[in-house]
């Protein structure tokens, strides 16, 4: 069994962004699980081919847990789990909608100082997510966290069909949400539509530098 496919990976959230990465992962042969509020009943999710579990249970189990449920539910959500995330890579793909920070960074840092925190997946459209070639060019992914998690990050979005490109360590969570915000003002305020995509072109000597 390889690395990548012993990693247990839990997301939560089956929508728009998280049922698209876990069939994506299992189809890959990753060993995912989604969790799901504790009053959904297994097997009523849509999701046949990935594993259903409640929320605790499948972040309990997980080295890696995949935030891809609302904004506005994430600070509750993460207090709730606390303890339970650390030493974990978090993957915080929820936008927050608001005066504040979009990332929730600051949050997990508040409850379980321990946790690993990778920025990823917030900045593309789900539209582009479902169809990542757009005319005929691959979207980039764009992410930021711990440099030691590159082969693993870029991994999980190279599966999606992503290209993977790094920006820095966590702490450069606001620099992940500033192209969330260009790619919002491209897509809405200025018309180009969901499908618009952002991608960094480059001489070929630097490129490649996470084997998307
Ligand atoms: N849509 C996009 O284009 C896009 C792009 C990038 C990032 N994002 C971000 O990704 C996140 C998910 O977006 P989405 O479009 O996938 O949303 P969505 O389609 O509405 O799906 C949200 C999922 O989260 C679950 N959920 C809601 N509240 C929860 C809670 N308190 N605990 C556990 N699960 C909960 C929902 O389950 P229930 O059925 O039980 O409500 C549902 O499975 C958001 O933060 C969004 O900002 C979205």
């Amino acid at each position: 069994m390889t690395a990548a496919s012993s990693t247990r990976i839990a997301v939560l959230g089956a929508g728009h962004i998280g049922g698209v990465l876990a069939r994506r992962w299992a189809a890959a042969g990753r060993d995912v699980t989604v969790g799901l509020r504790d009053d959904r009943p297994p097997g009523d999710d849509g999701l046949p081919v990935v594993a259903v579990r409640s929320v605790p249970e499948a972040v309990a189990d997980a080295d890696v847990v995949v935030f891809a449920i609302p904004g506005a539910a994430m600070a509750t959500l993460i207090g709730d789990l606390g303890p339970t995330l650390e030493g974990k890579l978090v993957i915080d793909a929820a936008n927050v909608v608001g005066a504040g920070p979009m990332n929730s960074r600051a949050s997990f840092a508040q409850a379980a100082p321990g946790v690993r925190y990778v920025r990823a997946f917030n900045s593309v459209g789900h539209e582009v997510l479902a169809q990542p070639v757009v005319d005929g060019a691959q979207a980039d992914g764009f992410w930021c966290g711990p440099a030691d998690a590159t082969a693993l990050v870029g991994g999980l979005i190279a599966d999606v069909g992503l290209r993977p490109i790094r920006l820095g360590g966590s702490e450069n969570a606001d620099v992940v949400d500033g192209l969330l915000r260009a790619w919002f003002t491209l897509a809405i305020r200025e018309g180009r539509g969901r499908r618009v995509a952002l991608r960094v072109i480059e001489e070929p000597a630097h490129a490649g530098l996470e084997g998307g």
